[in-house]
């Protein structure tokens, strides 16, 4: 029997409960239902809306029923429809009228706002610690070959010889916002929206603010229909999540190209790998391709929960529901991400010669040589034509950049000295980069040490 039976005249349907159930997903949520009736009961004891004595047993009770769901020992029944009637049901079948007194001032509206922003916060501090291990993984890795360059590259064309650890580094600083989003979302996520009721409030004289500080919430908020209407701070989270797995993938191309026969410039660990069934020479980076493809899975988790609020007049619609489904899976696999990921970087080989090698075309020294003669005085932009017409003329004759003589180097570029021969080194070209934020040997020693000790004060907290 439903809990609402006064004014219903007939049972729902069978297919129309199981259509309309929530309990097969969002019984994730018991933890922070519990939490939240808890809280509740004890405000409305304060007040003196319900006797201390039946407070007190409410809340006891509740938590013997998340210890029944946790221990796989409660019966859930689609007919109850969600985890809100569930408990709400195991309370009253076990403390009677008594246990029929937590739904005081309350709406199930208000509190799934209040489970899910609970449950988010939660999530979001496992999240954000996550990222860090990524980001020190990666800062790891980077300081273990701090000297190793390759090249860089623009159009999937090589571009300049830049460190592998600038490489990487690139990416603690993506991750490194990708934490900022989480921080300032929950900051969104952590208001109380409990005593909003359905959507206009209660009559009764609760105790929002008391509520608020119990559950470790930094407010309550201001507006009861914004409350149970909006899910913008999940929408945002994931939003967040989506950038997120956005970078992960790019990282994960990175791997993949670096893996490839053609680059030849990382080896993963056969434990992140598959092999073929049929070809038995391969070894392909499932793991980073896999990313790339949950990373498509999140956008629509996003796109998903974008359009299910668009239309919605106010406040609540049951429309509603059917944002956990796309919240938990966003999150379920950014988690997923973050628990192989930092242990695939830290077992990740990488052929340095390989790098280097690649790095040598003195091709991707061109533009040292043009700022060479922008140092001489000469406008940038004649110095670069200069130094493309040499570039032309070494393809027209076969020859590599610094294969080239001195008097056939000034055809080209007249301001030309025997200096200009000895500009074809990647570490030349790289320790010329000791700007703030370039990729020269000794900043890029400074990013890491700044990222050692800030992810290593994280670690502490
Ligand atoms: N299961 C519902 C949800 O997730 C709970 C709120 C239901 N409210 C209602 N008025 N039917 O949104």
């Amino acid at each position: 029997m439903a809990l609402w039976g006064g004014r219903f005249s007939a049972e729902t349907r069978d297919e129309v409960a199981e259509y309309t159930e929530s309990i097969s997903y969002d019984r994730r949520l018991y933890r922070w239902d519990v939490r939240g009736s808890q809280a509740h009961v004890r405000m409305l004891a304060r007040q003196g809306i319900i006797p201390a004595a039946t407070a007190e047993a409410i809340a006891a009770e509740l938590e013997s029923i998340a210890g029944r769901i946790e221990r796989g020992d409660f019966k859930f029944k689609t007919e109850l429809e969600d985890i809100h009637m569930h408990i709400e049901s195991a309370l009253i079948e076990k403390l009677g009228a008594e246990g029929a007194r937590v739904h005081s001032a309350r709406s199930r509206n208000d509190q799934v706002a209040l489970d899910i922003r609970l449950y988010l916060r939660d999530e979001v501090d496992q999240l954000s610690s996550g990222i860090r291990e990524f980001q020190l993984a990666l800062v790891k890795a980077a300081a273990a070959e701090p000297e190793a360059i390759l090249p860089g590259f623009t159009h999937l064309q090589h571009a300049q010889a830049v460190l592998f650890a600038h490489h990487l580094l690139a990416y603690v600083e993506m991750l490194d916002r990708d934490a900022e989003r989480l921080a300032d979302c929950r900051r969104r996520i952590n208001v109380m929206p409990l005593g909003s009721g359905a959507l206009a409030g209660s009559t009764l004289p609760i105790d929002r603010e008391s509520v608020a500080a119990e559950l470790g919430f930094d407010r309550v908020t201001r507006n009861s229909m914004d409350a149970v209407a909006d899910r913008d701070f999940a929408i945002e989270l994931v939003s967040a999540l989506a950038i997120f797995t956005m970078h992960v993938s790019r990282l994960s191309e990175d791997l993949i190209l670096w893996c490839s026969q053609e680059f030849d410039f990382v080896e993963l660990d056969d434990a992140f790998c598959t092999g073929s069934s049929l070809m038995p020479q391969k070894k392909n980076p499932d793991v980073c391709e896999i990313s790339r493809g949950k990373t498509a899975r999140v956008y629509g988790d996003l796109m998903a929960l974008l359009t299910m609020c668009k239309g919605l007049p106010l406040t609540y619609n049951r429309d509603l529901q059917e944002d956990k489904e796309q919240i938990f899976d966003a999150l379920d696999t950014a988690k997923r991400i973050l628990r192989v990921y930092p242990p695939m970087i830290a077992t990740m080989k990488i052929k340095k010669e390989r790098m280097r090698a690649a790095a040598s075309d003195p091709a991707l020294m061109a533009t040292d040589l043009a700022e060479k003669l922008v140092e001489l005085g000469v406008p940038f932009r004649s110095a670069h034509h200069r130094v493309g017409s040499l570039v032309k003329y070494c393809r027209e004759h076969g020859k590599r950049l610094d294969q080239v003589t001195l008097e056939e180097m000034q055809l080209s570029i007249p301001e030309a000295t025997a200096e200009f021969l000895t500009m074809f080194q990647p570490e030349a070209s790289v320790a010329k980069r000791e700007l703030t934020g370039g990729t020269g040997y000794r900043a890029v020693r400074s990013q890491l040490a700044f990222w050692q000790q800030r992810l290593e004060r994280a670690d502490e907290r």
